[in-house]
């Protein structure tokens, strides 16, 4: 009877990361933030071709860490690799906050910060978003105490799509004590549009307890093989890795996310498109009635209050996935083109 293992209760009240409903073949998955276009150009055949998958993976990443670096300006021990920036996160988590230590974030913000501060064994404070639905950084400040380990900023923040501020994040920086870590978590940064917005880069090497995330999942559609990385002080960084699963990090991951980095124009261009994309479905939704707010990632947020399931619904019918908020909104990823004039014949009928 499996009833009498004991488990830690916390851990075994965590439901898994579930993933939602599919749509058809000819459908719109729109649910996940990823990209709707395949790896860029020629990724996968370079990558395929240096691959060895008989052999473990570099544990060290060192080739990609090493072009990340030099691309960031900073030293090889500042820049670390993960299976995902998920992974990262809960790595730097895990290296700062244990039992009767708390982790302080934005709510509602990447659903994957409660979970992953449960698991360290910590606590998590959560302070509510503004009304336009961005961060409140003077209440994330404010919402530090002794025993806070680690707070958590979320730019763009996922799912509702503002980003924060750079002179409101100088601020606040200069307000959390420097003995507790920030977590700039930038998985949609490249999809930013906002000259104003925070750009971690910016802050390399000026605050000793920052240290931000990224990600080759969304801009550069690897979400399928899970690569993102942190960038911050040498001493944070390797502490996080000492808590890493060895080798988590595939072959194939390094090698298809440093043909990813030669490839910037297309890089570039696919941004654009999808930024564009963005835009217009946002501004349509407003001229249909929608309080949209700001959105700077690539998916756009839709209030839909006491009636998100019922919205989610009618996504569904028209064969579209979304990622409902029960009573709260709908996020909707920003995928093909053809996606759109039908996310629009929804959103057109929920008002009326
Ligand atoms: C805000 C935010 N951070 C981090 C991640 C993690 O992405 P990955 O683990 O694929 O890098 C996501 C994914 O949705 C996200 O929305």
């Amino acid at each position: 009877m499996s009833e009498n293992v004991r488990l830690r209760p916390e851990i075994a009240a965590l439901t898994a990361y579930s993933q939602g409903r599919s749509p058809s073949a000819d459908g719109f998955k729109l649910s996940s933030n990823e990209n709707p276009y395949p790896a860029l150009p020629g990724v996968l055949e370079a990558a395929a071709a240096r691959v060895e998958i008989n052999r473990y993976p570099d544990g060290a990443a060192v080739a990609l860490r090493t072009e990340l670096a030099d691309r960031y300006g900073v030293e090889f021990g500042e820049v670390i690799v993960g299976a995902g920036s998920s992974s990262l996160l809960q790595q730097l988590f895990l290296a700062a906050a244990a039992p009767g230590d708390e982790i302080v974030y934005a709510w509602r913000s990447f659903e994957a910060y409660p979970s992953f501060v449960t698991i360290t064994g910590a606590t998590s404070v959560r302070v509510p978003l503004t009304d336009t639905l961005e961060h409140d950084l003077d209440a994330l400040a404010a919402a530090v105490t002794e025993r806070t380990r680690v707070v958590v900023v979320c730019s763009p923040n996922n799912p509702t799509g503002p980003a924060v501020p750079g002179t409101a994040f100088e601020s606040f920086m200069a307000a959390v004590p420097s003995d507790v870590l920030v977590v700039l978590d930038e998985a949609y940064r490249e999809f930013v549009t906002d000259p104003g917005a925070v750009d971690g880069q910016d802050y390399l090497g000026r605050y000793p307890n920052l240290v931000i995330t990224r990600t080759f999942s969304k801009a550069y559609g690897l979400a399928g093989l899970r690569v993102g990385y942190a960038i911050g002080p040498e001493r944070l960084l390797a502490a996080a890795r000492a808590t890493a699963i060895p080798f988590a990090v595939t072959e194939l991951g390094f090698a298809a996310a440093l043909a990813s980095l030669e490839r910037q124009d297309a890089l570039d261009e696919r941004v654009a498109e999808i930024v564009a994309r963005r835009d217009r479905l946002r501004g349509a939704l407003i001229e249909q009635g929608w309080n949209v707010p700001s959105a700077q990632g690539n998916f756009v947020w839709l209030p839909t209050g006491e009636h998100t399931t019922a919205a989610t619904d009618a996504f569904f019918d028209a064969d579209i996935a979304v990622r409902p908020f029960v009573d709260d909104g709908i996020r909707i990823s920003i995928g093909e083109e053809e996606s759109i004039e039908r996310i629009l014949a929804v959103t057109s009928a929920l008002r009326r």
